[in-house]
């Protein structure tokens, strides 16, 4: 059987992002799976506007995210919370992404993390992101939260410690990697 491949990375343009390690981190607990990270920077475009649109038309790099998650088998995304709510880079490249025919992310599975330093582990934008992304096609399978990263997470050998997050993180990337063999 042909080996899957999973897109990974964190909603953030942060160049320490926490959301971003914690993605990587998810992606090691793969076992058959291969995985692509890539970096949210790399997408960054003008902010999405209707007459930028009609004016200039799609950039570029929103065909080029939409191809990366077309060519992929399914999503690890870690997503870091502003405000309660999406970043702006996030809400950027979707919204862009979104003008493009078709599903917005490709009809895929997603599994979603999140985490910030505080106790709530971006649990605001988890909510938001599980129930909007599925009408845009992106279907989440599950989510994770993993709160207070600083004390649930060594940044040296980048891993989570908690045990019993640990243990909860395992079995949902295993049970997200088993579902998309069906
Ligand atoms: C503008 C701004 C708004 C933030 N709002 C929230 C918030 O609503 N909830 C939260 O848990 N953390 C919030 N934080 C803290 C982030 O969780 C923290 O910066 C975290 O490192 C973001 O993830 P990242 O490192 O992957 O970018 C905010 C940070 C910034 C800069």
């Amino acid at each position: 059987m042909k080996e899957k491949k999973i897109l990974v990375f964190g909603s953030s343009n942060s160049k320490q992002s926490i959301n971003r390690q914690l993605a990587i981190f998810a992606s090691t607990l793969l076992q058959h799976s291969g995985s692509s990270i890539i970096d949210m920077n790399d997408f960054e475009m003008p902010i999405y506007g209707i007459d930028r649109e009609k004016e200039e038309g799609i950039p570029q790099l929103a065909y080029d995210f939409r191809e990366m998650v077309e060519t992929h088998d399914g999503m690890i995304i870690s997503m870091a919370e502003h405000n309660g709510a999406y970043t702006t880079i996030f809400k950027n490249i979707f919204d862009w992404i979104s003008r493009i025919p078709g599903s917005t992310w490709g009809d895929k599975p997603m599994l979603l993390l999140g985490t910030s330093p505080g106790g709530r582990g971006a649990s605001s934008v988890l909510e938001i992101a599980s129930k909007r992304l599925p009408f845009n096609g992106g279907f989440v399978k599950d989510t994770f939260s993993l709160p207070l990263f600083n004390e649930n997470f060594d940044r040296e050998s980048q891993r989570v410690t908690n045990e019993d997050k640990l243990v909860e993180l395992t079995e949902k990337v295993q049970i997200f990697e088993r579902g998309l063999e069906g």
